[in-house]
């Protein structure tokens, strides 16, 4: 089956991933049934879902009228008639195999013979799942994250029969809802992101049974000094320290101590009101930064890059994959191969192997993907190739935060590609954007346009998450900004949703910028205690008045699309439909501009500006007298002579 087949989906289950996975659906503009055993259940599902629609609207995060989502959604409680004219099933029914299995079993039997039978477990094995089935090539792993509505990953897993043909239409039909799938080509314990996740809980677990480090400072560290969004303990009392516990009982792994204490004291976490940190008594976390300067934090990272090599090792994911993966579905600051990569492989192995002398546990035995790579010389960023090629002896560098396309006739697109942080711009993605520019032959580039992935942002500015622990002497942001600026192309930044501060300044560095009508533009950077440091006071001064500039400096608030046209800080607010329209009208003028001109126009304008009058117009001059003599100037006069339109060549 084709996904443009798939007119009709069926969810089982409503309750918090149930009703989440038919609420995504139906925003996407599908039919969906969502079917739970009771209808009780179906109502309180149903209920959720009309609530948290009319909440994403009136934040603003969806457009569409919550009328009609939920005019798309039916609710059913029967099993054959919420299935018989579904093209996709989608099950989310609570983690018993055999509960599963009946359900499959049914679903086979009630479904027409193309139908795609897909399982949201976290746990259970795709495989094993789909033998309940006479058509296990249709069946397939499709794992949501919670919540749905939030969470942009889904990992579309193989079950040992399971067709390409199944699992490139489930592929696409998770883009087609908006999120962004990858690939589990095998149906390994815990698929990819909770693979690659558990060392994270348990090498932190370890460590603090075995006194080195105490669980505050471990969490102070993994936070404050690494980047990630919570701690190692922080996430296992929000999830449920029981939950870690039964995975590793049911995959035969040893209990540390720590993790054996709580649960024998039935301190669960959160739920229970104690875990690692008090939340009934006290007030939750109590780690701090600067608290965990002496953690080894590379033993916690080097199991985590460990268990991804396994995984590539094993044909399970690409390192790809298994970046998005850790970036979407679990919040890391970034992928654990591409982090592996800047650490040094060799770095990773050695730290392993020393483990592995001094305790002796599996768990530290280094993966034979890993120990290959190393052999081979692949170390990482430093060596040109590790998991990734960075222009080493082979081929392109790979760019983990950006996107880019470089048309026939000039346009190189560039997408700032962290989504899950609202497009922040952290060293990776400066250095990858400059790396682009100087690389990209000038003569093929005639025009440049910089936009953010996902519907929210442009860029919400530098990466906060980043700044702990930075050294002032290790900071870079100003290349970026006047690699931009000083580009010999026109740049065009298309705009829609948040533009603040660095992602601010980018667009500042930027010719031309073009926003839609709900972009909003601001420097917070006062409210961290500090000021933009990409180019944004000075190029505001330049731009705006005294006062405007000043204000939004200053003040630190956003301005809406509309203020900022009015202000001069942008060429134009339109509506969203308007949007793709007028920027394909500015970059038909830039990409079949006449290029020398457009440079030697962009070079003067920026230079002189900073000059009195009289230095400005001997620039101009100068240029003046160059163009002259060029063969686009030729064509352009022959054209209008000839009443067509030019084909300048750069000549
Ligand atoms: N650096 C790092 N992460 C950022 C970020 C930044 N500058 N801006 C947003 N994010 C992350 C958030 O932490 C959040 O991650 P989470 O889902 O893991 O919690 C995610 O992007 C979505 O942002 P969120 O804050 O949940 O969205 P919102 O709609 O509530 O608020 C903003 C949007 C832009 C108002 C808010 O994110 C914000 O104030 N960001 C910081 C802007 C800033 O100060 N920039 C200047 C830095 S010098």
């Amino acid at each position: 089956m084709n996904v443009d087949d798939i007119e009709r989906v069926t969810v089982l289950g409503a309750g918090s991933m149930g009703h989440g996975i038919t609420e995504v659906v139906a925003l996407a503009g599908y039919h969906v049934t969502m079917r739970d055993i009771e209808q009780d259940l179906v109502d309180e599902g149903y209920g959720n879902i009309e609530w948290s629609v009319e909440k994403l609207t009136e934040k603003g995060l969806v457009d569409q009228d919550p009328a009609e989502v939920m005019s798309r959604i039916d609710t059913e409680v029967d099993l054959e008639t919420a299935v018989e004219n579904a093209d996709l099933v989608v099950e989310a029914a609570p983690e018993k195999m055999a509960l599963k299995k009946d359900i499959f079993s049914d679903l086979d039997a009630f479904t027409h013979e193309d139908a795609i039978l897909a399982s949201n477990t976290s746990s259970l094995s795709i495989t094993e799942i789909a033998t309940a089935t006479d058509r296990p090539e249709q069946v397939v792993g499709m794992h949501f994250f919670n919540p749905p509505v939030k969470m942009d990953l889904v990992e579309v897993i193989y079950g040992e029969e399971t067709s390409d043909e199944t699992a490139e239409t489930t592929y696409e039909f998770v883009e087609s809802i908006g999120k962004t799938p990858i690939y589990v080509r095998k149906d390994v314990n815990g698929f990819v992101v909770n693979s690659v996740l558990g060392p994270f809980g348990d090498e932190a677990a370890w460590m603090a049974s075995e006194g080195v480090a105490t669980v505050e400072e471990i969490d102070a560290a993994m936070v404050h000094r690494r980047g990630y969004p919570m701690g190692p303990f922080e996430l296992s009392d929000l999830t449920g320290i029981d939950i870690g516990y039964h995975v590793r009982k049911e995959a035969g792994k040893p209990i540390p101590p720590i993790v054996q204490e709580k649960v024998d004291n039935d301190e669960l976490g959160q739920k229970t009101g104690t875990g690692y940190y008090e939340y009934e008594d006290g007030d939750g976390t109590t780690y701090e930064a600067g608290q965990g300067e002496d953690v080894d934090t590379l033993r916690i990272e080097a199991r985590i890059v460990n268990e991804a090599a396994k995984l590539i090792g094993n044909d399970v994911a690409t390192a790809e994959a298994i970046d998005t993966g850790m970036r979407l579905g679990a919040g890391f600051p970034e992928g654990p191969c591409r982090r592996a990569d800047k650490l040094g492989l060799d770095t990773v192995l050695d730290k392993l192997n020393e483990l592995y002398d001094e305790y002796g546990d599996e768990r530290y035995e280094p993966s034979d993907y890993l120990v290959s790579l190393v052999e081979d010389g692949k170390t990482g960023e430093d060596a040109g190739e590790g998991f990734y090629d960075y222009g080493g002896d082979s081929g392109e560098r790979h760019y983990s935060t950006i996107n880019y396309e470089l048309s026939e006739d000039g346009l190189l697109e560039i997408e700032l590609d962290r989504p899950e942080r609202l497009n922040a711009l952290n060293q990776d993605l400066m250095d990858e954007v400059v790396h682009l520019l100087d690389t990209t032959p000038k003569d093929d580039v005639r025009c440049v346009t910089f936009e953010g992935t996902g519907d929210r942002a442009f860029s919400a500015g530098a990466d906060i998450t980043g700044f702990a622990g930075i050294q002032p002497h290790e900071v870079e942001v100003t290349e970026l900004f006047d690699t931009v600026a000083k580009y010999p192309r026109p740049t065009l930044a298309k705009i829609d949703g948040f533009c603040l501060g660095g992602g601010h300044e980018l667009a500042l560095a930027c010719d031309l910028r073009i926003a839609t009508e709900d972009s909003e533009f601001g420097f917070p950077e006062i409210d961290l205690g500090l000021i933009p440091g990409g180019g944004g006071t000075q190029r505001a001064m330049r731009m705006l008045t005294d006062a405007r500039a000043k204000e939004l400096v200053f003040r630190g608030n956003r301005i809406d699309a509309e203020t900022a046209e009015d202000w001069g800080l942008i060429n134009r607010a339109v509506p969203d439909d308007e949007f793709d329209e007028t920027v394909e009208e500015f970059l038909d003028d830039l990409v079949y501009g006449a290029p020398i001109a457009l440079e030697k126009a962009k070079k003067v304008m920026n230079e002189g500006r900073d000059q009195d009058l009289s230095a400005g117009l001997e620039l101009e001059s100068q240029a003046f007298g160059i163009l002259l003599s060029t063969d686009d100037m030729m064509e352009g006069a022959s054209a209008f002579m000839e009443k067509r339109d030019p084909e300048f060549e750069g000549k």
